[in-house]
């Protein structure tokens, strides 16, 4: 088995809340991450997959069609976007770097067709990184629905 790893970049806001949570925790549990409005990361993802290379090729995969797929899939999604509002698959997830990891994991897993997806690692910064290898792992929804979220959105002074 050999493995090749496609990096890329985007840019995008989050914001780390709880609408569970008071506003006291939420605070000292996300500290800065809580910030009303947002803030913003500069993301690398680095996507592995797994494989035979090709006997022709010498491929696992075709890093250039792999680049394709992850602005397809991902990147036209996500880049300059505020993550909690402008990407409906994260509408009541806690945009962390984990829970990027394994939503960019299911967004792309069906379209890795040669070789098999082997690993996402989502970096927010030089010193902090997720990465998901494909096991069970839950991805809570905080609202039961995404009329929920925007209704509790937008009720707030801003988006609590
Ligand atoms: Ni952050």
């Amino acid at each position: 088995m050999v493995y090749v790893t496609r990096k890329a970049h985007f840019s995008a806001a989050h914001r780390l809340y709880n609408p569970k949570f008071s506003e006291e925790k939420n605070e000292a549990v996300f500290d800065k991450c809580n910030n009303p409005r947002g803030h913003g990361h500069n993301y690398t993802i680095e996507v592995t997959v797994a494989g035979q290379p090709d006997p022709e090729t010498g491929y696992v995969i075709d890093l250039k069609k792999l680049s394709a797929i992850i602005e397809e899939v991902i990147l036209s999604k996500v880049d300059h976007k505020h993550l909690n509002f402008d990407v409906p698959e994260f509408t009541g997830i806690i945009p962390t770097a984990e829970n990027i990891a394994v939503m960019f994991w299911r967004l792309l897993e069906p379209h890795i067709t040669e070789g098999r997806l082997h690993k996402i690692r989502v970096a927010e910064s030089d010193n902090n990184y997720a990465e998901y290898l494909g096991e069970p792992v839950e991805l809570p929804h905080l609202y039961a629905a995404a009329g929920e979220a925007r209704q509790s959105n937008t009720d707030q002074p801003f988006f609590h």
